[in-house]
């Protein structure tokens, strides 16, 4: 698999398998997407993996947090107001996503329940938190992004299924608990991951792009 072909055939994976993946695997993903470039190769990333019985406590507290309505308080700044065409594509991601899964738009439970996924790993057997020091800023964010990208292409070229989840940095006191991350770190997002299940129907939702001229310019 080359790398457009990785780019072509990936999305977020929201319904997995419960075998775990072996450590070394997840370590050979590491050791490649480790090679990404960051600005003065700073390389501020760091990803403390949960697995196993960690992974079902952190699970569950987070549940119980979501669940008693707890206000989320993240270590970086939470997004940005959307507007204009930016607004339609998040709202159409959310919608494509709450349509396949049979839920209506008015149906606040039943979003609720889809929201609560995110705290349940979508069930796959390991979850990922990525953090950078505090008080680093939007170039390390980018560093990040980066990191972030060549970790998930290379689980498409080994097999794996994974999903980017900005919510897992809303909570961060369980993770700081259980998982082992460096006290002055806060998490960016999160990366749920482990083999699909091919029979999970959440899994059938494919979000659309923009096409190139809507997006690049060419001058000469
Ligand atoms: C940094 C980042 C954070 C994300 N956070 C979430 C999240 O919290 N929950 C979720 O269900 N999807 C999350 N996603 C997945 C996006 O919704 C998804 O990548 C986008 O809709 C495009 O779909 P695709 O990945 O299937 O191509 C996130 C993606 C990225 C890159």
């Amino acid at each position: 698999m080359n790398v457009s072909e990785a780019l072509q055939t990936r999305y977020s994976v929201r319904g997995y398998k419960p075998e775990p993946v072996p450590e070394e695997l997840i370590r050979e993903v590491f050791d490649i997407a480790r090679l990404a470039a960051s600005g003065t190769n700073t390389q501020p990333w760091h990803v403390a993996v949960v697995s196993g019985d960690a992974r079902d406590r952190l699970r569950k507290e987070l549940c119980e947090l979501f669940d008693t309505g707890v206000a989320q308080k993240r270590g970086f700044p939470g997004d940005a107001e959307m507007h204009g065409v930016y607004l339609d594509r998040r709202r159409a991601c959310g919608f494509g996503y709450y349509e396949t899964m049979g839920v209506e738009r008015k149906d606040t439970e039943g979003r609720m329940r889809i929201a609560r996924k995110n705290f349940e790993f979508f069930d796959a057997p390991h979850v990922a938190f990525f953090s950078m020091p505090r008080g680093f800023a939007f170039p390390q964010a980018v560093d990040m992004g980066i990191f972030l990208q060549a970790v998930m292409l290379v689980m498409v070229e080994k097999g794996l299924g994974c999903i980017a989840q900005g919510s897992l940095a809303g909570y961060p006191d369980p993770v700081r608990e259980i998982a082992d991350m460096p006290e002055e770190n806060e998490i960016m997002f999160g990366l749920s991951f482990g083999y699909e299940d091919p029979d999970a129907h959440i899994n059938t939702v494919r979000m659309d792009r923009a096409p190139v001229d809507d997006f690049a310019s060419f001058t000469s």
